[in-house]
């Protein structure tokens, strides 16, 4: 069975999630896919695709809806599972749903909000400002749930 994990990321914590996804499914087989340099995908490859973002200002990356909208009939027909990353707890669910098409949300056997990072050495100047100004943080935090990464695994394997 060949795995696809197919993902957007701004600052590299949705990367991050998606080797350690291809880690623990055993790496051999397992593919990771970038969605800002690769196009044209060719699905017909895999059995199993998790696809993967990050919530900014509210959304996931216009790339990835794209993807799951212009590929629903294929994805349709394989083992799914969602993830995103993203900060604000209170918003998680809200955000986690609405990354996704409905239909493909409701199809996916796993969908987890995989918590992220504020990483502010890659964030541009507004972005901190930004970031400071929601959140309150100010320095670099790590808040990735592993365990919902070990989630996405098992329910993929
Ligand atoms: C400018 C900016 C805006 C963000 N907005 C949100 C948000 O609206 N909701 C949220 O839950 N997380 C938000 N986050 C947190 C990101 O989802 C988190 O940093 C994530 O780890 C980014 O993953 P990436 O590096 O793969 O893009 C924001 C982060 C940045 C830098």
């Amino acid at each position: 069975m060949k795995t696809a994990v197919i993902y957007a990321s701004s600052h590299g914590t949705a990367e991050k999630v998606a080797e350690k996804i291809q880690n623990g499914l055993g790496g051999e087989g397992i593919s990771t896919i970038n969605l800002k340099t690769n196009k044209n995908i060719d699905l017909s490859l895999y059995d199993n695709v998790v696809i993967g973002g990050s919530i900014h200002a509210g959304s996931v990356q216009g790339c990835v809806k794209e993807f799951c909208k212009k590929n629903m009939v294929d994805l349709l027909q394989k083992k799914i599972a969602l993830y995103v990353c993203a900060m604000n707890e209170p918003e998680y669910e809200q955000e986690l749903k609405g990354a996704f098409p409905e239909m493909l949300f409701n199809y996916a056997i796993c969908k987890k909000v995989v918590g992220g990072e504020f990483n502010f050495d890659k964030m541009n100047f507004l972005e901190r400002v930004i970031v400071k100004k929601v959140s309150g943080i100010s320095e670099t935090t790590e808040k990735i749930d592993h365990s919902a990464i070990d989630e996405i695994v098992a329910a993929m394997k």
